[in-house]
């Protein structure tokens, strides 16, 4: 008969490991895209304003440097300090595809037009943001390398 402590502690190992491979996907492991979306340069003033405004939702699971610090959430990780975590490819990927990094993801992909579920009419074959948006909120994410306060 085997002891019931053994295979309790096997199952708090697994347990710890599932927790680590949630931590490394939090840790931004995103899929990396080096390539800029159609060649196009990032302006980070222009990437500072799709970040920030409402109709983008980052605010809503994101805190950060931004305005209304009361109106941020933290469904995801806070992006003080994100320009010093991961590299354009990396910020690039994760905005594009998030999914593709950690497949149970709740953020959505901004960027992608195909394999999603529930698209409404209106949207369908539209990404949500644009190329150079994409490319302006890489640019202005890399800015972004001071921890949070
Ligand atoms: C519905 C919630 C949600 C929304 C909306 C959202 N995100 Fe995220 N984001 C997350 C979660 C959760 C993660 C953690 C990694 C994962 O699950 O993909 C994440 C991870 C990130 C990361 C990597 C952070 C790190 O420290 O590694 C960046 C950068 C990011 N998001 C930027 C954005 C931007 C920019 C927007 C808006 C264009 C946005 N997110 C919108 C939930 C969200």
């Amino acid at each position: 008969m085997r002891k019931p402590g053994i295979i309790r502690s096997r199952s708090m190992r697994s347990a710890r490991m599932g927790k680590r491979l949630a931590s490394l996907a939090l840790l931004g492991l995103a899929a990396a895209m080096p390539a800029p979306l159609d060649g196009l340069g990032g302006d980070p003033a222009r990437g500072r304003a799709v970040v920030t405004r409402q109709s983008s939702t980052c605010t809503l699971c994101h805190a950060g440097p931004f305005p209304n610090p009361h109106l941020q959430g933290n469904i995801g990780p806070d992006l003080h300090g994100v320009g010093a975590r991961l590299d354009a490819a990396g910020l690039r990927g994760q905005l594009v595809d998030p999914a593709a990094a950690n497949p149970g993801t709740v953020m959505p992909s901004f960027y992608r037009t195909e394999g999603l579920r529930r698209v409404g009419p209106a949207w369908q074959g539209r990404p949500i943001l644009t190329a150079q948006e994409i490319e302006d909120a890489v640019a202005y994410l890399a800015t972004l390398r001071d921890p949070a306060p």
